[in-house]
């Protein structure tokens, strides 16, 4: 049983943020974050929307793509770290946003390959019998709210922004060929969000100290980012008998271009195999491969046939991949 993409949308807020314009409110340059990054600017939400209307809006360029009605899903998955709420779940607002009811709606954590699990996890779901044949997965973030903006070392890096793809169930040649997925968890202090959780509720103390904040500690993240996502990509291709010369395209997840370069090179490709846009986007974690994808269906570079990598690392650790024939 396989797993197809029929429609991938996405959706960028309007706010463009350059690294001029944070080169005035902070300690830092364009060209050091150029340089060590490749990102040239960002958007930014504006203050009333919040997750869910960004994902709304990818979902509907998304269903339209896939001349698919709302009606017609059968389980909404959103894929984040930055929900509008503890709880509902974003999902279950974009459910409402839709205009239908009793589906099941719910989201998932998986930092940045959220939309590489959430792949997994919709290929699980639709090979249950017929109880999902359509499925709706978003991969979304607004990390500009758990960002500290006075803190050179991350406010320079992320984005924010929505991606949303619709999935069936298809036993043709096209879609999904081979997956993997890792993560460890022995290395989640390099990476996350002290309070605002059950370990460190939110409380004057905590706001005072910054602690609402993601913390990161960048260089070490990167040795492991550069490490997982060369292997994450040469497992998957084993896994379906395939070398780095059938691919199409790689997608990597946007998040530093040296770690876009090392993994590029780790399989041969020449730059011309490798779509990027973090120069406009920065890393906007969870949404940054389906944003990647619905752009390149937009300028037409996705044809039926094509073999794409999709592969991200992220806060857990978590990483993965996921091999599929476009179509
Ligand atoms: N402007 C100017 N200087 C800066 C800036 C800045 N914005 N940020 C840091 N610096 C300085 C540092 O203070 C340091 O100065 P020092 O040597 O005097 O102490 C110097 O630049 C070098 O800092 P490093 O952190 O060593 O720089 P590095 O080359 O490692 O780049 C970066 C930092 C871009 C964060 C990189 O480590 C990286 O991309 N890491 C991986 C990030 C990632 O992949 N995250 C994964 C997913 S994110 C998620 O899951 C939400």
């Amino acid at each position: 049983m396989g797993v197809r993409i029929i429609g991938i949308g996405h959706y960028v807020p309007d706010k463009v943020v350059t690294n001029q314009d944070l080169e005035k409110i902070m300690d830092t340059s364009d060209e050091w974050i150029v340089t060590r990054t490749g990102i040239k600017e960002r958007r930014y939400a504006s203050p009333d929307q919040a997750n869910s209307d960004l994902s709304y809006e990818a979902a509907r360029v998304a269903l339209a793509r896939a001349g698919v009605r709302p009606q017609d899903l059968d389980v909404i998955v959103v894929a984040t770290v930055t929900p509008d709420m503890s709880f509902p779940a974003t999902a279950c607002l974009v459910q409402a946003r839709l205009g239908i009811r009793e589906r099941p709606c719910f989201d998932m954590e998986a930092a940045c390959p959220g939309f590489i699990y959430g792949l997994e996890l919709m290929r699980g779901l639709l090979s249950l019998g017929d109880t999902y044949r359509t499925g709706l997965l978003i991969g979304t973030e607004v990390l500009t709210r758990i960002m500290d903006p006075l803190d050179r070392n991350t406010a320079v890096l992320f984005g924010d922004g929505s991606g949303a793809a619709v999935l069936v169930k298809d036993d043709s040649e096209f879609g999904i060929i081979s997956t993997y997925l890792g993560g460890d968890g022995e290395l989640g202090n390099l990476l996350y969000l002290p309070a605002g959780g059950s370990r460190m509720p939110t409380s004057e103390e905590t706001i005072k100290n910054r602690q609402h904040y993601l913390k990161m500690k960048g260089r070490e993240v990167f040795r492991h980012a550069v490490q997982w996502m060369q292997q994450s990509a040469l497992i998957v291709l084993e896994k379906a008998g395939m070398s780095p010369e059938d691919i199409t395209w790689l997608v990597p997840h946007q998040a530093n271009i040296r770690i876009i370069d090392s993994t590029r090179e780790k399989l041969g490709l020449p730059p011309e195999k490798v779509y990027v846009n973090i120069d406009k986007y920065g890393n906007t974690s969870a949404a940054s491969i389906p944003i990647a994808l619905s752009e390149m269906q937009e300028k037409g570079l996705l044809k039926k046939g094509d073999i794409v990598l999709l592969v991200s690392f992220g806060a857990g650790f978590t990483w993965g991949a996921v091999l599929m024939r476009w179509g």
